[in-house]
């Protein structure tokens, strides 16, 4: 029986529940095997990469960051920077020629290649410059994936659209800025790279910010242009307070909701508490959110029992949302980022 291949990348910590994942939902699953530390290759009877992006959306499925449909595997022992040329031959032989491309290398786990992940690429990218293909990094339709695991590397090639991520697989990387007030800034900051919650939209309005001390997300939504009401017992940093728009209520969600009468455009909630408790809050949030307002909320799972508390989150939600995009991002640890529309 011919079968298809995808390798999927997901965060190391959660390879067991993103199996259990992908075992109860893709219905023609013949094997899912991990072939390095942030992924797995998933075997299917018929399911291409773009079926199963399709289908992550639509759960949605979770734990997959990036796909690729597989066109070859190398192993280990063979794979000098001179067989780099034997990958790229195998990525072209699906591609249009003339195409324009964007390359993408990574490595995942510990890897004893003798060259550089840097000359890798530059070697890939000649030899289809040579060929005639327009190369660059991303922003082309189409990827050509290197994945060098421990044992293999792994060529993929897959349209930009169906691949969840345009980051080498989905590692979305972000540096630390001066301005920065907390490390959890990095989860929205990634999110508004990966699902850009409001492209195109201007004026921004107004956001509301539950646990937002020491005020992270605060910062990036004054900054956004959103007037922005951070709700939290605890201290925002003086220099997000001084933001234009910026106003603390220091006290607790439950507290803010029952005497609030506001409107937000944005309700965003990156609290310490349960899955179950806080989706109830966001449900009965969504009185504060202007029709068809979106919410993005932290789903803190930790690390046991995780299917079950999404299950149940995601039920609870529905109530009040559609749930739009939900996904642990490379900045969630042991927990995942949902984005909401309120029904109308
Ligand atoms: C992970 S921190 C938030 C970090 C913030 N997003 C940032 O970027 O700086 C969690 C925050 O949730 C707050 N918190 C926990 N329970 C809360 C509640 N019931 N109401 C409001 N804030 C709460 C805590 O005080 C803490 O500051």
């Amino acid at each position: 029986m011919a079968t298809h291949k995808t390798l999927l990348s997901m965060a190391a910590d959660s390879w067991p529940v993103a199996k259990e994942e992908l075992l109860r939902h893709v219905e023609d699953a013949v094997d899912v095997r991990r072939v390095g530390e942030e992924c797995a290759l998933v075997e299917t009877e018929r399911s291409t990469a773009r079926d199963l992006a399709a289908l992550a959306l639509r759960v949605p499925l979770v734990f997959p960051r990036h796909l690729t449909n597989v066109v070859a595997e190398y192993d280990h022992a063979a794979s000098g920077l001179e067989s780099v040329v034997d990958f790229v031959d195998s990525a072209i032989r699906e591609m249009a020629s003339g195409a324009e491309v964007s390359l993408q290398i990574w490595l995942s786990g510990k890897t004893a290649y003798k060259f550089s992940q840097h000359d890798a690429w530059e070697r890939a990218a000649q030899v289809l410059t040579d060929r005639g293909y327009q190369v660059g990094r991303t922003g082309s339709p189409l990827v050509v994936s290197i994945c060098f695991t421990p044992k293999t590397a792994i060529v993929g090639v897959n349209r930009a659209a169906d691949s969840l991520s345009s980051w080498p697989g989905g590692e979305v990387r972000l540096s630390k800025t001066p301005e920065q007030v907390s490390r959890a800034e990095f989860k929205l900051e990634e999110l508004f790279k990966v699902y850009p919650i409001d492209e195109g939209i201007e004026p921004k309005g107004t956001a509301l910010d539950y646990g937002a001390a020491p005020g992270g997300w605060t910062r990036i939504l004054a900054t956004r242009g959103y007037a922005t009401t951070a709700v939290d017992p605890g201290d925002l940093d003086p220099r997000v307070l001084a933001l234009p728009g910026v106003r603390h209520e220091r006290t607790t969600a439950g507290n803010f909701l029952r005497d609030s009468t506001d409107r937000f455009d944005l309700i965003v909630n990156d609290m310490k508490m349960s899955p179950d408790r806080s989706s109830r809050l966001m449900v009965d949030s969504a009185r504060l959110l202007k029709p068809f307002g979106v919410a993005v909320t932290t789903l803190k799972t930790g690390t046991h029992h995780v299917l079950e508390q999404v299950d149940e989150a995601f039920a609870i939600l529905g109530a009040e949302y559609d749930i739009e995009f939900a996904r642990q991002l490379r900045h969630n640890r042991n927990e995942l980022t949902v984005v909401l529309r309120r029904f109308g």
